[in-house]
């Protein structure tokens, strides 16, 4: 059973229709969602990237766009991957970077989000990157902080830069370095996941077939979801994965978030990996040179096979290395400077 959501996207115009020349002015001070962007926005976004990524191909990676600015990454929950990036991406844009774990603060004393978002603006932060485990929790911190929110990803609900990432690296990889009309697919626990719902909003938008797949219980609420602003967009959903994975261009599975699941949801983690997980003969329904995708981090043997993970058509690592880039990108759009030459 598939889902076709939305009409035909045909009018959508892509991120990659916008000319090279033509001047797009970045209006945003926070980056808490993609949803917010244009398709001119996001192509800005883009290109902005493909200079960090010469500035990251230089002997000294390092630029002073951010010189004297004071970055403050505050985290609510775990990470690796977007923490780090953040950290390296405004170090090297020559920011000055405080680290924050609300595990280590006085969060752990009873401190409010409000309390500690307006603490650290005292002590001179100008830009705040935060991760929390609330949705919506950045937008609040938006709301009284006076310089520039970046969400490193919200409780269920918006994960901005991952999706920009994403973006950038499908395409890097495809030819022409557009996804108009390429079928992507999300594969895994869609109901969790705050990497697919900032994906539908730019990937539907670069013109991508996007298709949604996992068990009933992981892939509800979407149609709904969608309808409220992705019309005009092609978007389907499906719990059959051959469906979802014959002729794919590329393929993102998801990480099973087990410290968001409640009981019930799936049977067992072993007849998830059974039915769902991205094997090596699953993904051979794909197109041969088909993408393989994965946000991190990974239960390998579980969404993916660790073959899978690390085969030829992994671009995982890819990913993690472009978060940098772009995460550099969107510190110096929303810092309003110039990337000097
Ligand atoms: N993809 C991602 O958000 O990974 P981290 O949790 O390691 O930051």
């Amino acid at each position: 059973m598939s889902t076709a959501i939305g009409p035909d996207a045909a009018a959508v115009p892509s991120v990659d229709d916008v000319p090279e020349s033509q001047p797009i002015a970045w209006r945003h001070r926070h980056l808490l969602d993609v949803d917010r962007l244009s398709t001119d926005e996001l192509d800005l976004i883009m290109r902005t990237t493909d200079a960090m990524r010469e500035v990251l191909a230089r002997p000294i990676a390092k630029v002073p766009a951010l010189r004297g600015r004071a970055v403050t990454i505050l985290f609510y929950e775990a990470s690796t991957r977007t923490r780090v990036s953040f950290e390296v991406a405004a170090k090297n844009l020559s920011a000055d970077v405080v680290n924050i774990a609300a595990s280590t603060s006085s969060v752990v004393k009873g401190e409010s989000l409000i309390d500690t978002v307006r603490t650290v603006e005292a002590l001179g932060a100008q830009m705040l990157v935060m991760r929390h485990s609330s949705s919506g929790a950045p937008y609040l911190a938006a709301d009284i902080f006076s310089g520039s929110v970046l969400n490193g990803g919200d409780g269920w609900h918006a994960h901005p830069t991952q999706a920009l990432l994403d973006l950038y690296t499908m395409r890097e990889r495809m030819p022409g370095g557009s996804l108009a009309g390429r079928k992507v697919v999300i594969l895994g626990d869609l109901l969790h996941s705050r990497v697919a719902r900032s994906n539908i909003w730019t990937l539907t938008a670069a013109g991508a077939d996007l298709w949604l797949c996992g068990p009933a219980t992981l892939v509800r609420g979407f149609e709904a979801w969608a309808n409220r602003g992705a019309a005009g967009r092609r978007f389907h959903l499906t719990t059959s994965v051959d469906e979802a994975l014959r002729d794919a261009d590329v393929v993102m599975a998801l990480r099973i978030q087990r410290e968001r699941m409640a009981g019930g949801l799936l049977p067992s983690m072993r007849e998830y990996a059974a039915r769902y997980g991205l094997t090596r003969e699953r993904l051979a329904l794909a197109r041969p040179d088909a993408l393989v995708m994965h946000p991190g981090p990974m239960n390998e043997g579980v969404e993916i096979a660790p073959d899978v993970a690390a085969g030829p058509q992994s671009v995982i690592t890819d990913q993690v290395t472009n978060g940098v880039a772009v995460r550099m990108a969107v510190l110096y759009l929303l810092a309003g400077t110039r990337v000097p030459s």
